[in-house]
């Protein structure tokens, strides 16, 4: 724990920053089971936000966990502790006034709360998007061949076979990918994002 720290504000308001560049940022974060949908989710807004040249950027569980997060595993602690490292690393982009949209599992209420007081202690908006689909669809999609090794024990601790989801109970937008097309699910986020004016 770093001691005898103060906090160096820049010559730039938040404010002026978002002003100044046309967008405030944002963090969207996107939860749900692996094989929900949500890297694919996050790839297509992405792609759909750039090409309305807005800053966006993703930050993704799998490719985080190669570099920053390296250090972490699957455990309750590793997990909230990684949910920890990227809530702080989205208020960074968000803080950047780009739009951050991550896509990890997060399976846990309070780690997710965690990252949206992380937000909010900054006033930067949240938005957390509940990337739905039942167990048996992302079981048959089981697009990794994670879920098949789970079943054969060969995959502790994972995620809705013998570690918990819990679902969140109030997001901002909820998508059922069993239901919706990645188009579709694109669509409903962006118009969240325009009647919030988060994206004008
Ligand atoms: S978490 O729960 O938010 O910390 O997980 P996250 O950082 O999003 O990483 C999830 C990806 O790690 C792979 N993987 C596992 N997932 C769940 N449980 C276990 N035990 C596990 N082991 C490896 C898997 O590829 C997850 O990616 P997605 O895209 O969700 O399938």
């Amino acid at each position: 724990m770093a001691t005898n720290i103060t906090f160096h504000p820049g010559s730039v308001t938040a404010t002026e920053r978002a002003a100044l560049l046309s967008q405030p940022g944002l963090t969207l974060w996107l939860t749900g089971l692996s094989g929900s949908g949500k890297s694919t989710i996050a790839c297509a807004l992405e792609q759909h936000l750039l090409h309305l040249r807005k800053s966006a950027y993703r930050l993704d569980g799998d490719n985080v966990r190669m570099g920053l997060n390296k250090d972490l595993g699957f455990g309750q602690k590793d997990r909230e502790e990684n949910i920890r490292r990227i809530g702080e690393v989205a208020k960074l982009f968000a803080d950047a006034c780009t739009i951050a949209i991550t896509s990890f599992i997060s399976p846990y209420r309070a780690d997710r709360d965690l990252a949206r007081s992380i937000h909010t202690q900054a006033r930067l908006p949240f938005v957390e998007i509940y990337i739905d689909v039942p167990l048996q669809v992302a079981e048959l999609r089981d697009p990794k061949g994670l879920y098949v090794k789970a079943r054969k024990g060969e995959i502790p601790d994972f995620t809705g076979i013998s570690a918990p989801y819990e679902a969140p109970k109030t997001p901002e937008i909820h998508l059922r990918t069993d239901k919706l097309s990645i188009e579709e699910c694109v669509k409903k986020i962006m118009e969240y994002l325009v009647e919030k004016r988060y994206v004008v």
